[in-house]
């Protein structure tokens, strides 16, 4: 845009270019005389609408825009996930419901139902009756939800608006607004992502790419927005770790660079977490962290006891004896030691100095397992790498105690040797006989009431 002015000067041509550094930065003032009465005529060019983007006020109410846009699509998954949960939920309430209307038959007729049979009727409802509260829980979920679209929403309008017209609102108050609704966001998602693991989704084949055995990911930490997918082909001996920029370059095979580590890894148990790539060194059972910006390795410790050199593997072998992985809870190291008699012992790391915080013995033997993952500070493990796997054991870190589960998943390619949860996407990313395989996860959150 610009506009004219006139001035005094007559018979002279003047550039003034006096106050900003360069022309894409800021006002260009032209002035000539050209004019039929021989008056000078300045004009006068307002920097176009991008170049006002170098202006430090505007890029930070780009990034504003950009943060509110990413809020409001982590809030569409939100939204995804409480409508699935409250359907799960539903259909619960509904069983309930058939179970209590017996239960009413039943007492008004008590001839239908002999005493045992009663009894166990109404253990059942018991049983049921948690539930209840659980059911209340999502629904303030869902409701939380809403009005947290409609602060989203609220929001992005005035920012739209400023743009037009900037200077307006007071920056600093809109900045602590994003930042509020982003903690708002935070902890709903951390509350609404933790709980009991109940079902895994049907496989989503997202590449057919590399030999049988190897590992894929994104950043595993919570926040994060590094969307980065890292890709590391083989189980032995292997330095060599692709960075795609997007899942979208991941799936086309496009936009990668590579990154050669220093040390070989062993296994398939690599994490990414917050940055650094954590890794078991080939023959040792030491753990390394390196970090991809800087190309380095910032630490390396060894886990004390653990076996390697494919002592203590998973049932498909490779190396396997020390699988890293991350959760709601950080970073933790899965493997066992001679002392434990081949049983899983999980560790929780301090990811600076890879210290072990705490250490947990499963009493899985650790050869029967065909992976295992971690949701919420427990270890599911799976029975098998073969057809017909399932996920057989779940070990409680919160609790130190376990129990044998039987949730079912499709192993669509017949061998898989990875699997690990990432829990800022809440997905199993699994890697299947040379496809890299995503799984969806159902967790369960039971809300405890006194007296139960
Ligand atoms: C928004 O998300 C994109 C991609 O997910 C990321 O690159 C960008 O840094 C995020 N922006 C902000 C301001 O958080
Ligand atoms: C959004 O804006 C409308 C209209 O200004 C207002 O009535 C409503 O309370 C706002 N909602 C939130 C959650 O701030
Ligand atoms: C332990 O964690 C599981 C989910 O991982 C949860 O279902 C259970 O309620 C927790 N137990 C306690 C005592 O917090
Ligand atoms: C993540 O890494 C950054 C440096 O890259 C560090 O400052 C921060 O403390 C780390 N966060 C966690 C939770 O490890
Ligand atoms: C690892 O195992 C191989 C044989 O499988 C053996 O040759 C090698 O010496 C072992 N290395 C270590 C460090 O134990």
């Amino acid at each position: 845009s610009f506009f004219f002015s006139t001035c005094s000067y007559t018979g002279f041509y003047v550039f003034l270019q006096a106050l900003y550094p360069s022309p894409e930065e800021g006002w260009q003032i032209y002035s000539s005389a050209q004019d039929a009465d021989g008056k000078c005529i300045c004009t006068v060019v307002a920097p176009a609408q991008n170049m006002c983007n170098r202006d430090p006020r505007s890029r930070q109410l780009r990034q504003l825009m950009e943060k509110v846009q990413n809020i409001s699509q982590s809030m569409e998954v939100l939204d995804l996930r409480t409508y699935r949960d409250l359907e799960y939920v539903k259909n619960t309430e509904s069983l309930m419901k058939v179970v209590d209307g017996k239960l009413k038959v039943a007492s008004e007729n008590p001839r239908s139902l002999n005493p045992k049979g009663f009894q166990e009727l109404k253990d059942k409802v018991a049983q049921l009756l948690p539930l209840l509260p659980v059911l209340d829980q999502y629904k303030n979920d869902a409701k939380m939800i809403l009005r947290l679209r409609e602060e989203v929403r609220n929001l992005s309008l005035v920012l739209m608006n400023i743009q037009e017209e900037m200077g307006a609102y007071d920056y600093e108050e809109l900045r602590q607004r994003v930042l509020l609704l982003e903690t708002r966001l935070h902890s709903c998602m951390q509350k609404l992502g933790c709980g009991k693991l109940t079902g895994v989704s049907n496989p989503i084949t997202v590449r057919a790419s590399g030999s049988r055995f190897g590992c894929w990911m994104t950043d595993t930490m919570i926040p994060s927005s590094d969307n980065r997918v890292w890709y590391v082909d083989g189980y032995f001996k292997g330095r060599r770790v692709l960075e795609y920029r997007t899942m979208n370059d991941f799936v086309k095979g496009q936009n990668f660079v590579q990154h050669s580590l220093q040390h070989p890894w062993a296994g398939t148990g690599h994490v990414v977490y917050n940055g650094s790539l954590y890794y078991n060194k080939y023959q040792s059972n030491i753990i390394v962290k390196y970090h991809f910006r800087s190309r380095s390795v910032l630490v390396q410790r060894s886990l004390s006891g653990a076996g390697y050199n494919n002592t203590f593997p998973y049932s498909w072998g490779g190396y396997s004896d020390i699988d890293l992985m991350a959760d709601e809870n950080g970073l933790w190291a899965v493997y066992t030691t001679i002392s434990n008699a081949g049983n899983i012992v999980i560790s929780r790391l301090e990811p600076q100095t890879l210290e072990v915080l705490q250490t947990w013995d499963t009493g899985y033997p650790k050869r029967s397992a065909g992976e295992s993952f971690m949701i919420c500070g427990t270890l599911y493990v799976t029975n098998s790498h073969l057809a017909g796997a399932k996920i057989y054991f779940a070990y409680y870190t919160n609790t130190s105690s376990y129990e044998y589960t039987d949730i079912p998943f499709h192993n669509q390619y017949s061998h898989i040797s990875m699997m690990d949860y990432n829990p800022r996407e809440r997905m199993l990313y699994t890697w299947n006989n040379g496809h890299q395989v995503l799984y969806h996860v159902t967790l369960f959150q039971v809300i405890k009431t006194s007296g139960d």
